[in-house]
């Protein structure tokens, strides 16, 4: 029988220490891009492959995300008194309905692969995504959903990865690959954040991960890596001796926006974007050139 994939995992609990003073009393994730929440365009993006089950790993400072996908009482009669329907049915559709919002607490930020751990009570024995939401990838179809394709097919843990230039390798996880099919490599070795003169290839995994029910158990086992963490990488590399792991080439544009420059470069991109603001926004930017 095929498994198919219907929760996802938002580990949300980082310092978001790149964007000080803007994440010292609120996420990371809940800066907004244009007028939605880095947050929401992640649960998005899941709601677009048919996940269901929206997994938040949540720290210090997140009470925010919890507020944003709540119902929020006072807001929505106020709207509704005064006649802003459009405004309403914006506050009301950040979630569609039959989707489940879950809330897991990690006490200390141990790292991404901690993060993660702490959502197997809920994940249990089931194949899942995480989704790291300061990753903003703009692609059609979404690139979580063009990842579930690829694990309808294989079944396997699945890296979402891309290209990126050779003196940036010590920002990412980098894989050793063999090609398998068009867009899909069959991973060989990871390494988290290698120097360039070291790194085996420049294909990065970013943050997007079909990863299967077994990568608790490394989870649990492994020790403390780089900068006394937790690391996924970790865990993940002790999964491929296990099992088959593949990385999928995705079709899309990445902004990391845990950086500033990132983050300004989706700015700019969802403006241009954007239905109500792109005609102007572009003729602005043009004075600016
Ligand atoms: P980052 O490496 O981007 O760390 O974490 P960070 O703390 O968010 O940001 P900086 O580097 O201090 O600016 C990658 C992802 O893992 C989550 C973060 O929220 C982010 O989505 N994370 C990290 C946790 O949930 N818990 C942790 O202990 C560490």
């Amino acid at each position: 029988m095929k498994l198919k994939i219907t929760k996802a995992v938002f580990p949300v609990a980082g310092m978001g220490s790149r964007f000080l003073p803007a994440t010292k009393a609120t996420a990371k994730e809940m800066l907004p891009v244009v007028d939605k929440p880095l947050i929401q365009y992640a649960v998005e993006e899941a709601v677009a492959a048919g996940i269901t089950d929206m997994v938040f790993i949540t720290g210090r400072n997140k009470r925010a995300i919890e507020d944003h996908f709540d119902k929020a009482y006072e807001l929505e009669a106020t709207l509704e008194a005064q006649g802003k329907k459009a405004l309403l049915e914006v506050v009301q559709s950040v979630v569609p309905k039959h989707v489940n919002c879950i809330y897991i607490r990690q006490a200390e930020p141990l790292g991404l692969g901690h993060a993660v751990l702490c959502a197997k009570p809920v994940i249990q024995d089931e194949p899942f995504v995480v989704i790291l939401a300061d990753d903003l990838i703009d692609g059609v179809p979404p690139i979580v959903k063009q990842m579930v394709d690829v694990f309808a097919q294989y079944q396997c843990s699945i890296l979402g990865v891309q290209e990126v230039p050779r003196e940036h390798t010590k920002q990412y996880g980098i894989v050793s690959s063999s090609n398998l099919a068009p867009n899909v490599e069959r991973v060989h070795g990871i390494v988290e954040k290698p120097k360039p003169e070291v790194a085996p290839s420049t294909l990065a995994v970013v943050g997007r991960y079909i990863l299967t029910p077994r990568i608790f158990h490394y989870l649990e086992n492994i020790q403390p890596g780089t900068g006394g963490e937790i690391q996924l990488t970790d865990g993940i590399e002790a999964l491929m001796g296990e099992e088959q792991l593949l990385a999928y080439r995705f079709n899309g544009i990445r902004y990391d926006c845990g950086s500033k420059l990132g983050y300004l470069k989706a700015q700019v991109a969802y403006g241009l974007q954007h239905k109500d603001l792109r005609d102007e926004f572009a003729a602005y930017l043009k004075t600016l050139a």
